[in-house]
């Protein structure tokens, strides 16, 4: 079956309101948080992405049952002890990073080895961020060299650690707080800023967990073994599936769009931040709080002359996963753009700095790079007239997303790869573009 889209056309400008898919890190987290809660949790707008899925599945592999009933997901925990794994059993995470590493974090206790697998992507990228500290807690872990697959025998014997997060990931912070809930005595992280729904979930759950939040660093202390009870949780818009049509919006003529109730927790906050930085002018509307989370409408409105950044690194991990689209506008604003110490992109779902590089020059950017640093000469003439075939991306939904979002708003006549790469965390992308008048085959 045919598994690429041909665009030939940019978009004509549109007015309009749009949902986006509930964000996939919350939807993950509630899933795994349900099913080590007591009780039956209901979690309303549920991300039906297979990144989630294939976590849905796998706690069910665990013993946990979950149902969708109408508009939400039941999911039935049984505590902290609550997984069966007495029997040797595999778990498919397909494409997705946080789950795998996650889940991991929540089997540092399990009776029997549990064995964790993904796609070809995923089995490419590093774990050993994960198994390291993991393993200090007492969790026996044997992987293929730093990767997939990797098999996990927990422990009745854990100790708590003292762990110090330097990358700024937030499925390490994740995982070691996950395996501090299992762990008698208190768990100490000093981690660099990275998204923190993790924290605001358990702070929710009244989990005893303390974190002092200073510039650079937050300083988390995790009291484990306390069960908590099952909740309710309504999943706000993702603001990275968000963050496509922000700038399908900036670059396209005479267009303006509310995308409405996006999560725009700080910590995610990165692109608007840029965005704004390069004189784009977003806003929001009607802003609440709900369990600790920012939710927002965002306005944004087709801008002519943007101009370009001098990016903080301080923004990097909040816009971690827009980057493919920022360097999007950078080709099209006014002036060089300078990214710095972007190395953890080529760790994602793809080598998404070694890909950027390649597309910009593909599509006739210049483009200069010094070991994780590089400088995007833009173009606000940029107009495309060629043909474009884009491929090899390593089925990166990201990578695919970004490219579409080019062809809609720079010209050109391309046809892109692995449609089906959406729907690990936006399949209604394509849906929603259509929506808007684009022309999509
Ligand atoms: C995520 C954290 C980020 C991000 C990923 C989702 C999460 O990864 O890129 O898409 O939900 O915790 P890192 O923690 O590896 O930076």
């Amino acid at each position: 079956m045919k598994n690429h889209v041909k665009i030939e056309d940019t978009i004509k400008n549109f007015k309009d309101d749009i949902y986006v898919s509930g964000d996939k890190s919350i939807s993950i987290r509630c899933v795994l948080l349900a099913s080590q809660a007591i009780g039956i949790s209901r979690i309303y707008n549920l991300l039906e992405s297979e990144d989630v899925i294939n976590s849905l599945i796998s706690i069910k592999k665990l013993g946990i049952n979950y149902k969708k009933i109408k508009n939400y997901y039941e999911i039935e925990g049984f505590g902290l002890g609550g997984y069966n794994t007495k029997k040797k059993i595999t778990l498919n995470a397909g494409n997705s990073g946080t789950f795998a590493r996650l889940i991991l974090g929540l089997l540092v206790n399990s009776y029997n080895g549990i064995k964790i697998i993904g796609d070809k992507s995923l089995s490419s990228r590093d774990f050993k961020r994960i198994t390291e500290p993991l393993k200090k807690f007492g969790a026996i872990i044997h992987s293929n060299k730093s990767n997939l697959p990797v098999i996990i025998r927990g422990s009745e014997y854990l100790r708590p650690i003292n762990y110090f997060e330097k990358l700024g990931s937030a499925q390490c912070k994740s995982a070691v707080i996950f395996a501090a809930l299992k762990t008698p005595g208190i768990t100490k992280i000093k981690a660099k800023k990275s998204r923190n729904h993790t924290e605001l979930l358990l702070k929710n759950l009244k989990v005893p967990i303390k974190v002092i939040s200073k510039k650079k660093f937050d300083f988390i202390q995790i009291e484990g073994q306390h069960n908590f009870k099952s909740f309710d949780y309504k999943v706000p818009g993702d603001i990275s599936s968000c963050s496509f049509f922000l700038v399908l919006t900036l670059l396209s003529e005479n267009s303006q769009l509310t995308i409405k109730n996006i999560n725009i927790n700080k910590s995610r906050m990165g692109i608007i931040k840029i965005l704004n930085k390069m004189n784009a002018n977003i806003k929001f509307k009607n802003q609440t709080i709900y369990k600790g989370e920012v939710i927002s409408d965002i306005v944004v409105k087709s801008k002519q002359n943007l101009k370009c950044i001098n990016c903080p690194e301080n923004l990097n991990s909040s816009a971690i996963d827009e980057f493919l689209i920022i360097f999007l506008v950078a080709a099209k604003a006014k002036g060089i753009s300078v990214f710095k110490n972007l190395g953890e992109l080529n760790k994602k779902e793809s080598p998404r700095l070694d890909i950027s590089i390649e597309f910009l020059k593909k599509i006739g950017v210049k483009v200069t790079r010094k070991k994780d640093d590089i400088k995007i000469f833009g173009n606000p003439n940029l107009k495309l007239k060629k043909h474009y075939v884009i491929k090899n991306f390593r089925k990166d939904h990201r990578v695919f997303m970004m490219s579409c979002i080019a062809a809609l708003t720079l010209g050109g006549n391309w046809k892109i790869d692995d449609k089906s790469s959406i729907n690990s965390s936006f399949p209604n992308f394509l849906k929603i573009l259509k929506k808007l008048g684009a022309k999509i085959n």
